[in-house]
């Protein structure tokens, strides 16, 4: 694989004539079925089928909506798509082949922008006039460190064919189904990014993969907000996951005894430090073998896990794919007894190079091997593990070349589904804790993933560097995943290789503290990263952030039950909640947690303040209290960092230190000065644990207020009540004095409320 090279169009041949009655294309002696399907609100599928190709079965499931009308056109002679006017083929250039290479090309819409491409390290959100490839790379051993330290490296762990095109109003979503590696070339109008002329990107949009069947969706928003929700339904929105999973969680490569975790158990008990998650590395296992516990360092994992478990901390385990190619160790000999490894082309088992040195790989293509792993993985949560991490699942096979690893005993290539090895290893995982913990929530970070990863897992975006380049990238890396459809997403805090300063990772925590998934995570032999072993005044500080992620987590975990239901992804690009300018649509630096909370954190190491770029409206300022007009790119005043309550919105969340039940909850409402509105909440709790919210043990109340300058009403009503009373608390900021709550006059006191700044002063309503 060639990660710098694109397949180029003059290469291809194209379809010229389709015939409409038979729906058969020819280019040349290859004749294709063209098959075209519309699902309700603009959803196409369309697929070409080469006669005499056997294509191969693969992963991912789609949900699409209700059959419907089609909108999009397939013109005869030359052969070309056409969606409504909005987006058409070039003349000539429909679909055309270059050996097993299939290659589409779109017209460039007018004032036409890019976004989405699942996981990209780009540095930026918009993606115009950029080549790129989908292949899960372990990319700190396929590039050199002097790329990834401080330059995008691509292609990276998590593969999702999708582009998103923005003309004018409209967007359209383009999701290639296919594992085989693929790429996607967006035209670019920037002059100064060209210095020979074959750094400019072709003039159409180009699409394709090297194999596959040509198969492909296109989804009209119209807007970004329907687009993502529609893309999410299909290929599967995240099943809400249990409470803890959004905790912040403490890692490091090199925790490797029961001392260990003990000591950070205590570590952050007095601290007063939040943490509900202790991560184990590799080092817990025996010599690098899957599924063993060292029981010298761990002698009993189950007593562990129930010890800190009562400190509300789970251990989250890492898993490794490769299982060490040793006959006599029980994994290896079963596995081999199954016949579930992936094979060479001379049909013996492949054998790679990781941490246990030669490692085999279990075929997750296939069910006897997700079944194999399952029983396994069982047995672990058998031990009180409740979700684990699987990682090198690119798979990483060190310095062995991958491709002489074949699957489905042998006959299908490696290219063919290497980007969806991941999904079927967290098909498996999932299978196996589901099995071991039935009626309970699972969770499972992973590191590579492919189209379809959101039923199945969480995804951090691997290995980064603790410089300001990573923290400035991560931003758009997760948004770019968000809009992608894997919103349940993260970082490693800090960066994985190296030591953060004080001051990045000061930075890092407040710019992720309301991320989806947050977790501190560094690399064997780095410096201390836990809170509570920095310095005292950067402790301080991170401890105040992660408290405030736990405030936060009722309006988070509310997200998340939005998300399993709608589809829209925890956090927002700007453009997804206000109609985007060219300015807008290109921030990169700041973002939406849900509809109405802002960021615009820190990202560079020599500017202490900087532009916010306030969407329209009025914005409550969490750190000074002041309200600012929006429509406006605002120099806040020195802030811990930027973050912005839209008005008229109400924010779910738990009063400093609080109980951790979803049920006891402050509603906050934001009222700008002299303004009028209406606005209706539902908030929504559960056991955040088991799955019994599915059927209906889960209670929800709803806030309405109206209000002018003169007067507030309230109604606070309550809906469902299958797990008991909400016990909220009404806390307004901002309105008028005169306030009436469920039709009786209400009584305003005094509240303190401190967030990213000093106390700020509102007013309980009873
Ligand atoms: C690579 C992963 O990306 C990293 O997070 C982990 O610490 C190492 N593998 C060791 O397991």
């Amino acid at each position: 694989m060639f990660f710098h090279k694109q397949p180029h169009p003059a290469n291809f041949r194209f379809a010229d004539a389709f015939d409409a009655t038979t729906n058969e294309l020819a280019i040349g002696k290859r004749k294709f079925k063209v098959n075209l399907e519309a699902f309700e609100g603009g959803v196409h599928r369309l697929r070409m089928e080469e006669h005499g190709v056997r294509y191969v079965e693969h992963l991912t499931e789609f949900t699409p909506p209700q059959p419907a009308e089609t909108s999009l056109k397939l013109t005869k002679s030359p052969f070309g798509i056409d969606l409504a006017g909005f987006i058409a083929s070039p003349e000539g250039m429909g679909f055309g082949v270059c050996g097993d290479t299939w290659l589409m090309a779109l017209a460039e819409p007018k004032e036409a922008l890019f976004f989405g491409l699942g996981e990209k390290n780009f540095d930026r959100m918009e993606r115009s006039g950029l080549r790129t490839r989908f292949w899960n790379t372990d990319v700190w051993s396929d590039f050199h460190w002097a790329h990834w330290g401080e330059h995008p490296a691509d292609p990276s762990y998590f593969t999702t064919p999708y582009l998103i095109v923005k003309s004018g109003e409209t967007y359209l979503g383009i999701l290639l189904t296919t594992p085989y590696p693929s790429f996607f070339e967006t035209p670019g109008k920037d002059d100064q990014r060209v210095f020979v002329e074959w750094q400019r990107t072709y003039p159409h949009l180009l699409f394709g993969a090297q194999g596959g069947k040509p198969d492909v969706w296109f989804l009209v928003g119209p807007t970004l907000s329907e687009l993502t929700q529609k893309l999410q339904k299909l290929v599967g929105t995240t099943p809400l996951p249990p409470l803890w999973a959004l905790g912040y969680h403490q890692s490091k490569w090199g925790y490797a005894s029961d001392a260990d975790l003990l000591d950070l158990d205590k570590g952050f008990t007095k601290s007063k430090t939040p943490c509900s998650g202790l991560w184990l590395d590799i080092d817990y296992m025996r010599g690098y073998r899957v599924f063993t516990v060292d029981e010298s360092r761990f002698p009993n994992l189950k007593a562990l896990a129930r010890k800190l478990d009562k400190t509300g901390r789970k251990i989250i385990p890492i898993l490794d794919p490769g299982v060490k190619f040793e006959p006599g160790y029980a994994v290896y000999d079963d596995g081999k007894k199954r016949d579930v490894f992936c094979k060479t082309p001379e049909g013996s088992d492949y054998v790679g190079l990781v941490w246990p040195g030669e490692t085999v790989f279990p075929d997750f293509t296939q069910k006897k091997a997700r079944d194999w792993w399952a029983g396994y993985v069982r047995q672990l949560g058998k031990q009180g593990i409740e979700g684990c991490w699987i990682d090198m699942n690119d798979p990483s096979t060190g310095p062995v070349d991958p491709n002489d690893m074949l699957f489905r005993q042998g006959r299908e290539s490696h290219a063919a589904h290497r980007n969806e090895y991941s999904l079927g290893m967290q098909m498996a995982t999932r299978a196996g804790f589901e099995a071991a913990h039935p009626g309970k929530r699972v969770f499972i970070l992973s590191r590579s993933g492919f189209t379809g990863t959101s039923r199945y897992s969480a995804i951090w975006s691997g290995d980064n560097c603790a410089n300001y380049f990573y923290l400035r990238m991560s931003i758009p890396c997760a948004l770019g995943m968000s809009l992608s459809g894997q919103p349940f997403n993260g970082a490693d805090l800090g960066g994985f290789g190296g030591d953060p300063t004080d001051q990045l990772l000061l930075d890092w925590t407040k710019a992720h503290f309301l991320f989806p998934f947050l977790r501190n995570h560094s690399g064997l032999g780095t410096p201390p990263r836990e809170p509570f072993n920095r310095k005292p005044a950067t402790a301080k500080v991170m401890r105040r952030y992660i408290r405030l992620r736990q405030q936060f987590m009722p309006t988070l975990y509310n997200l998340f039950i939005d998300q399993e239901e709608t589809g829209a992804p925890m956090l927002r690009p700007l453009m997804f909640e206000f109609d985007a300018d060219a300015d807008l649509a290109k921030i990169s630096d700041q973002f939406l947690v849900g509809p109405s909370l802002l960021q615009a954190p820190l990202v560079t190491e020599k500017e202490r303040t900087r532009l916010v770029h306030l969407p329209k409206g009025k914005w409550f300022d969490a750190c000074t209290g002041d309200w600012v007009k929006g429509d406006v790119k605002t120099r806040p005043a020195a802030s811990e960092t930027p973050l912005y309550v839209r008005e008229g919105s109400v924010v779910a969340l738990w009063p400093e230190g609080g109980a951790e039940d979803l049920r006891e909850v402050e509603l906050h409402l934001f009222i700008a000065p002299k303004s009028t509105g209406e606005t209706s909440f539902t908030y929504r709790a559960d056991d955040g644990a088991t799955l019994a919210y599915q059927k209906g043990v889960r209670s929800s109340i709803t806030l309405e207020a109206t209000w002018d300058a003169k007067k507030l009403t309230l109604k606070l009503e309550p809906g469902m009540d299958g797990f008991g009373p909400i016990h909220a608390k009404l806390i307004v900021h901002g309105g008028p004095e005169d306030a009436e709550l469920n039709g009786k006059r209400a009584s305003l006191s005094n509240h303190e409320l401190i967030l990213t700044g000093d106390a700020l002063t509102c007013r309980e309503v009873s």
